[in-house]
């Protein structure tokens, strides 16, 4: 071979390896096989109506009301108390109905159920509550807008049947991805997102999105809203709330240091769009609703659960390690944050206590007593968005270890303003 024929045949090689590693790549992402598709009617939220035709993935989609444990011991689809776990969650939530009920996630079909038993509510639960449970929220915000949110929870529950199906996250006339949770759709059209016109591939996130996030309830109408317009990081997330939006100040009052405390909510999506795979282009679906096959037959898996189920279809298209490498990979990410997060749970609780204490001394400096509950509010708040997110971690292992880093930090400087407040060291 000619010195030319042996550059051109090494310049082949270089680009069928550069174009094979992109076709492997962007292959992850391909639709399934076409499917047929069937105009379902607007407002039918039956699941079992458009299983008639998509039985794949309506099959699926009955895998979510399995109840197992998780292989690493975290997360796992089973009704257990968190509070077994991380018993200072109870302390933490003292005033507020999470301290009485505070549940493991299961799968979708479960979740009007599990609404309907929560402990949390009761008469004057307001029918915001069912934003995230339910298709039949397209048909209220249509016929009431924002209004539903402020009806009691009873009558909309009544109203609503159906618990999450199909119709939150397909459009029945072309099953093109859609989202209907009108505060996602706000909060994005004000970071300047049209949903409407989102890729698909951001469609894959965005349909989970929808739900799993952080939010807020605006005083008086309790509107849901999402507290993304500073970003969706920790530090502008709770920026945003020190600004009081829209009158919002507080959850709640902790009963014991005084504090106006922040809930955060299962901030999955938050976490995620941040870390390695968000900034990566991977989608929540690409893990959590992996291709499958049944009979030859290339499907989307519906069946929604912890992708450690899953290993080989989730994670094996992108990573070539095997499997248990992967598991161990995933455990040792997640027993680090635990270890990180059960650490500054009980430092905060430590932080209430002292200013509880120091607040009862005589001559206390009450500048001093408002500046360590300011302390700990962000303290609760920094630990909370990791302890509500679902993953213990793993959807972004350093902002995980970063933001529990500061959650402990704050919670010393809260307990150091409380002694320099009461005037003696108590803690
Ligand atoms: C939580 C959101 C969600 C729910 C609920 C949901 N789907 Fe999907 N579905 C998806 C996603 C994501 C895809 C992948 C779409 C893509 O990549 O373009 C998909 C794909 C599909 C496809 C295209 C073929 C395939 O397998 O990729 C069909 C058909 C489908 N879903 C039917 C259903 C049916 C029937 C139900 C109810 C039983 C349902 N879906 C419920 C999110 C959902
Ligand atoms: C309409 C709101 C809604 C949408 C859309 C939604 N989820 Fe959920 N998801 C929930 C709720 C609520 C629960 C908890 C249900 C319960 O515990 O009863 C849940 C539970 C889960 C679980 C726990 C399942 C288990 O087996 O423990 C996973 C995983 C999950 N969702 C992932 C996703 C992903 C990925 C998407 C997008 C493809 C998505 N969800 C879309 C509301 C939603
Ligand atoms: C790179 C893969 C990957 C991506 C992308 C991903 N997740 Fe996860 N997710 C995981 C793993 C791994 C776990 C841990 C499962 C366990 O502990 O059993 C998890 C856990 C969860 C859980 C708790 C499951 C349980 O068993 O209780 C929820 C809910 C969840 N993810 C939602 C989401 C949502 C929503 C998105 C997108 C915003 C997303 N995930 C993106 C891999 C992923
Ligand atoms: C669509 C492709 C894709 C899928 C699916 C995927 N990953 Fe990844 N993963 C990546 C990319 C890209 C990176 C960053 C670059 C790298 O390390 O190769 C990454 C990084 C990681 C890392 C390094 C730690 C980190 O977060 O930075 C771990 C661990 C990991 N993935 C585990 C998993 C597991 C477990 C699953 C399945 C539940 C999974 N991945 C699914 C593409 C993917």
């Amino acid at each position: 071979m000619s010195k030319p024929q042996k550059s051109l045949i090494a310049l082949l090689a270089v680009l069928l390896l550069f174009f094979g590693f992109v076709v492997v790549r962007i292959g992850v992402a391909k639709p399934a096989a076409a499917v047929k598709v069937t105009k379902i009617p607007a407002g039918e939220y039956d699941p079992a109506v458009w299983g008639q035709y998509y039985p794949l993935q309506y099959a699926s989609y009955k895998h979510t009301t399995d109840e197992s444990p998780s292989p690493t011991g975290y997360g796992g689809s089973i009704k257990v108390q968190k509070s077994e776990m991380q018993p200072e969650l109870t302390m933490l939530f003292k005033g507020m109905p999470f301290s009485k009920d505070y549940a493991e996630d299961r799968g979708h079909e479960h979740a009007l159920e599990d609404l309907r038993e929560s402990k949390r509510i009761g008469p004057a639960s307001k029918g915001a509550c069912i934003t995230c449970k339910t298709p039949y929220v397209e048909q209220a915000y249509k016929e009431m807008g924002w209004g539903y949110a402020n009806k009691p929870l009873t009558e909309m529950m009544g109203n609503a049947k159906q618990t999450i199906a199909c119709a939150n996250c397909h459009d029945p006339s072309t099953m093109n991805l859609r989202v209907i949770n009108p505060a996602f759709i706000e909060a994005q059209a004000r970071r300047g997102i049209d949903v409407t016109k989102a890729s698909r591939e951001d469609m894959r996130s965005f349909v989970c999105a929808q739900c799993h996030s952080e939010y807020y309830f605006e005083p008086g109408t309790t509107k849901v809203i999402f507290p993304w317009d500073k970003g969706v990081k920790p530090a502008d997330m709770y920026a945003y709330y020190s600004d009081k939006p829209n009158g919002f100040a507080q959850d709640w009052q902790h009963p014991d240091s005084k504090a106006p405390m922040l809930k955060a909510q299962h901030s999955d999506y938050e976490l995620f769009s941040t870390g390695t795979h968000g900034k990566a282009g991977v989608s929540c679906a690409d893990c959590h609703m992996p291709y499958t096959r049944k009979d030859g037959q290339k499907y989307t898996s519906h069946w929604v659960t912890s992708p450690l189920k899953t290993l080989g279809d989730s994670c094996s298209p992108c990573h070539s390690q095997g499997t248990a490498w992967l598991q161990e990979r995933v455990k040792n990410i997640q027993d680090q944050t635990f270890e990180l997060q059960h650490m500054a749970g009980q430092n905060i609780v430590k932080a209430h206590e002292a200013i509880s204490a120091a607040s009862t001394q005589p001559g206390v400096d009450e500048a001093g007593l408002v500046r360590a509950r300011e302390l700990v509010r962000k303290a609760q708040w920094y630990w909370d968005l990791l302890a509500a997110e679902n993953s213990m971690g793993f959807h972004n292992p350093s902002q995980a270890l970063n933001t529990l880093g500061q959650a402990n930090e704050l919670a010393h400087q809260a307990i150091e303003a409380a002694n320099a407040a009461a005037g003696i060291k108590m803690f």
